[in-house]
């Protein structure tokens, strides 16, 4: 398929009211799981990769991968930069072929969140059909190398966020609701439904306008999920799942294939559970069958 632009795809979600998976990976195993299941459950796709992995892979390495992999693959790909802080590496890889760029200005405050995310949207915006994600509000937890503690994080003031995505010309749009990066303490997280719900109706109540995305997705109980698609989440992002899958697995079967030397056969039992996990999402998003 022709490379795909995530604001088209999400609008659709958006509409349709399903969201589409967005997952981290940080190596080539974990791509070619995530793009396997994505085919076989007929999914559109959004393949996230943090600064830490980008840097480590080069983005010109990833983006290449990604460009091989999108362009003959039979559902529209996306490929995202996750929660950078850096308006210089924004722009390296958006040179370098990423077709979705989070700038991460939400630590900072109001005004130069807005000067910063509008930077990145005129920049991606004047090179090509770059769709870009801003925050507002902070997720708490650890996602690469931006962290939040948990008594800092702030909630999205739903008058500010319109004002936000005005200003900036923001494509996607995150709010914080409460959900938080990594493993939840407790099987109930306190989130703001009625947050969500007003800032959706803010941005998007006449028409869908700018797609509205969850981070923190690995812990949420199936209704919650289901319940900030209805309230207008259509791209909800999933990264610790995936990487507790990554690592839990390759331990497992080493352990119990202590004198085995080979990598390819790690390969193949990580990849298959990897597979699971997304497929698991994809059913619960409602994306399946939606390429
Ligand atoms: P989790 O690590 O909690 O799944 O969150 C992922 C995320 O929001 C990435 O931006």
């Amino acid at each position: 398929m022709p490379i795909a632009n995530a604001k088209d795809m999400l609008l659709k979600a958006t509409e349709e009211k399903y969201a589409v998976g967005a997952f981290n990976v940080t190596n080539l195993i974990q791509l070619k799981a995530v793009v396997e299941a994505a085919i076989a459950k007929s999914a559109p796709l959004i393949i996230q990769a943090s600064v830490a992995p980008s840097k480590f892979l080069g983005p010109k390495v990833i983006a290449a991968i990604y460009k091989t992999i999108a362009e003959s693959a039979p559902i529209p790909i996306c490929l995202h930069l996750d929660h950078c802080n850096d308006v210089e590496f924004c722009k390296t890889c958006a040179d370098a072929g990423y077709t979705n760029i989070m700038i991460d200005a939400s630590k900072q405050d109001f005004a130069e969140n807005i000067r910063q995310t509008k930077e990145i949207c005129d920049y991606c915006h004047e090179i090509g059909t770059i769709s870009v994600e801003g925050e507002l509000g902070t997720v708490s937890g650890i996602e690469d190398q931006v962290k939040v503690a948990e008594d800092e994080a702030q909630l999205c003031d739903p008058e500010q966020a319109l004002e936000f995505v005005d200003q900036t010309e923001v494509d996607i749009f995150a709010p914080a609701i409460g959900t938080a990066h990594g493993v939840y303490k407790t099987k109930d997280p306190k989130l703001d439904f009625d947050r969500l719900k007003k800032i959706a109706n803010l941005i998007n109540g006449s028409q869908p306008r700018v797609p509205l995305v969850i981070h923190g997705g690995t812990g949420l109980q199936p209704d919650v999920v289901k319940r900030l698609i209805s309230l207008g989440g259509s791209k909800f992002n999933v990264s610790t799942d995936l990487k507790h899958t990554l690592i839990d697995t390759t331990y497992d079967y080493i352990s119990s294939h202590r004198n085995e030397y080979n990598p390819g056969k790690i390969d193949a039992v990580v990849k298959e559970a990897i597979k699971g996990r997304i497929e698991y999402w994809i059913e619960l998003l409602g994306c399946a069958g939606k390429a």
